[in-house]
C-alpha cells in the first residue's frame, strides 16, 4: 500500500535531497511535482525540477507554480545558501531543458485532489503560495486531501528558533500571508519545523557513504551537499548539512520517529517578527485571541535523528 504524494518544492539543494528520497521510497507514489519560487526564482526552480526528472528518470509531471508571494514583493534569492543555479552551482550535467506542463501548479493540486479524493498527501517544502492559491480558487480542496505535511515554521521549542530572522523560518517568511491561510484552512497540516530539522545533520562521511552506496543519485547528492555544508559550517559551525525538506518526507513515511504537539497556528504578517509561527497548544485556556476557532494542526517538537538518517540512507541504497 503506497501513499500518493504531490511534492510542492523550490529546488533547492535540500529539496533535491527530498525529491530523490520520495522517488526512491517503495511506500510513496509521486503523482506530481509542483514548483514555487523561494531558493531561486521560479524559472530556475522549475528548471531544476525538470532537470532532476530528466536525469533520474522520474515519471511524475512537473507543474510550474507561483513566481512571487500572494501580496508582498519577493525577497531576494538566498544565493549564499543554494548558489546562483539553486543547486549549489554544481554543473547540471547533460542538461536537457524540458518544459513544465501547461496547467499552473495550484490547478494541478486541485485537479489531482478531485481525481483522488482523500488519498493524496501534499508535501510542501517551499513558500506556501501554491497551496494558498489552490485554497482561494477552490476552498473545497482542503477537504479533498488526506494530509498536508510542510517543512516550515520555527516554534522555539527546540533546535533553532529562526533561520532568516531570529524568529522566522525561510519558507514561512517568504510568504507569511500564504502560510497563515494554509495553517487556518480546514485540512490537517503537520509542520515539520526548524525545531527538529535543525537537529538532523548529514555529515560529510554520511554523504560519502551515500556516494559509495546509492549509485548516480548518491554521487549527485554528495556533490550538491558540499556547498550546502560549507554554508552551515560558515554560519552555524555545523559539520554537515541540516536535513530540512527530507525530514518532511520522512514524517510521511514514518511519523513515529517524531514527537508532535497539537494546537492552532497563526503566522505574524507584519512588524519585526514577520513570518514567526506561533501555536496555541490544544487545551490551554486564554482570553479571546486570533487563535480561537481555528483548526487544530500539528507541529514537530522532537525527532529521532539517527533513525531518520538511517531511513534516508537505507531508502537511497535500495
Ligand atoms: C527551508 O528553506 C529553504 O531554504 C530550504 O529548502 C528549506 O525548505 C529551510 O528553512
Ligand atoms: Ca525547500
Amino acid at each position: 500500500m503506497t501513499t500518493k504524494i504531490i511534492f510542492d518544492t523550490d529546488p533547492g539543494i535540500d529539496d533535491a535531497m527530498a525529491l530523490l528520497f520520495i522517488e526512491a521510497s517503495p511506500v510513496l507514489d509521486l503523482l506530481a511535482v509542483t514548483t514555487v519560487f523561494g531558493n531561486a526564482d521560479i524559472d530556475p526552480t522549475t528548471r531544476n525540477a525538470l532537470y532532476l526528472k530528466d536525469r533520474f528518470g522520474l515519471k511524475a509531471p512537473v507543474y510550474k507554480g507561483a513566481d512571487k508571494p500572494l501580496i508582498r514583493p519577493r525577497n531576494p534569492s538566498p544565493t549564499f545558501v543554494h548558489g546562483e543555479n539553486g543547486l549549489g552551482d554544481v554543473e547540471l550535467t547533460g542538461l536537457v531543458p524540458g518544459e513544465p506542463e501547461a496547467k499552473p501548479a495550484y490547478q494541478a493540486i486541485i485537479d489531482l485532489a478531485r481525481v483522488h479524493p482523500g488519498q493524496i498527501t501534499l508535501v510542501a517544502v517551499g513558500p506556501l503560495t501554491n497551496l494558498a492559491l489552490a485554497l482561494r480558487a477552490d476552498p473545497e480542496v482542503a477537504t479533498l486531501l488526506k494530509a498536508v505535511v510542510i517543512m516550515g515554521g520555527a516554534f522555539a521549542v527546540a533546535g533553532k528558533p529562526g533561520n532568516v530572522t531570529p524568529v522566522a523560518e525561510a519558507n514561512i517568511w517568504n510568504d507569511p500571508e500564504a502560510a497563515d491561510l494554509v495553517f487556518t484552512a480546514p485540512w490537517f497540516v503537520t509542520a515539520v519545523s526548524l525545531d527538529v530539522t535543525s537537529q538532523v545533520v548529514m555529515t560529510p562521511s554520511f554523504m560519502e557513504g551515500l556516494e559509495a552506496s546509492a549509485g548516480p543519485a548518491g554521487a549527485f547528492l554528495h556533490a550538491i551537499s558540499k556547498p550546502y555544508a560549507a554554508f552551515y559550517g560558515g554560519r552555524d559551525g555545523i559539520i554537515g548539512c541540516c536535513v530540512h525538506d527530507a525530514a518532511a518526507v520522512a514524517f510521511v513515511i514514518n511519523p513515529s520517529m517524531f514527537e508532535v504537539r497539537r494546537g492552532s497556528i497563526r503566522v505574524i504578517t507584519d512588524g519585526i517578527a514577520l513570518g514567526q509561527t506561533l501555536q496555541k497548544v490544544e487545551g490551554e485556556l486564554f482570553g479571546p485571541s486570533a487563535w480561537d476557532d481555528q483548526p487544530i494542526q500539528a507541529i514537530t517538537v522532537g525527532v529521532r535523528a539517527e533513525g531518520l538518517l538511517r531511513l534516508y540512507a537505507e531508502t537511497m541504497r535500495a
